[in-house]
């Protein structure tokens, strides 16, 4: 059975980066919320006209809306794909919603992925993409305000998955190579292979 997994960090943890690399391997559907809402806000539709101020600003877009997207890539993927989560659930709320839907189609979360990076590695490293990338809520002020949007409605959501004994912890300072073998290691060791 393909993997179901979660990856949690905050802004510039490496969710992204190492999200590529990891459903590469293991062959399975890499699903960023992130990239999707941005896709959206790009094509100017009436949808995305609606988030993009949101997205912009750093805040979050409703659960509501943020569910059905993933719900519709689920759809897609079919009950034996698996996938890879990258920036959902970011709520309490979406961990209800993903428990549902995940249960609806009778599907189980194998692990979940925990990057991360102190605070202050954060600014820097976003900064450097902001360069590259023409991100709008790379700018100090937005990051900063993401930050806080983690670890006030994202971080609170690890205690439940602890809970359940599904959060596997990677160290996400390092090269990109460091932290992939890393992680692909945590998550051997996890998922007993
Ligand atoms: P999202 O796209 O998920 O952004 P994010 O969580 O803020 O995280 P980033 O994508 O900025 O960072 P990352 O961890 O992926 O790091 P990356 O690999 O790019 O969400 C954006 C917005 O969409 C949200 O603010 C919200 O508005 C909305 N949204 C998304 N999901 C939502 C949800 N579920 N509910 C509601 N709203 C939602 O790396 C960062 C940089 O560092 C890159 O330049 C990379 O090259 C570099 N880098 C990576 N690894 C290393 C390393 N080891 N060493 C040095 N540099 C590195
Ligand atoms: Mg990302």
């Amino acid at each position: 059975m393909k993997p179901r997994l979660v990856i949690v960090g905050p802004p510039g943890a490496g969710k992204g980066t190492q999200a590529a690399g990891v459903s590469e391997d293991l062959g399975i559907a890499w699903i960023s919320t992130g990239a999707i809402f941005r896709e959206v806000t790009a094509s100017g539709s009436e949808l995305g006209n609606q988030i993009v101020q949101l997205i912009n600003n750093g805040d979050l877009v409703p659960d509501s809306l943020t569910n059905q997207v993933v719900a519709n890539k689920l759809d897609e993927i079919g009950t034996d794909g698996g996938f890879l989560l990258d920036g959902y659930p970011r709520t309490l709320a979406q961990v209800e919603a993903l428990d549902a839907m995940l249960s609806e189609r009778g599907m189980e979360l194998d692990a979940v992925v925990e990057l991360n990076i102190p605070d202050d590695a954060i600014v820097g490293r976003l900064l450097k993409r902001a360069e590259l990338e023409d991100r709008q809520d790379d700018t100090e002020e937005v990051i900063r305000h993401r930050i806080e949007v983690y670890h006030d409605s994202t971080a609170p959501l690890l205690d439940v998955y602890g809970k359940r004994g599904k959060v596997v912890k990677v160290d996400g300072i390092g090269t990109i190579e460091e932290v992939r073998e890393r992680l692909i290691s945590a998550l051997k060791d996890s998922l007993g292979e």
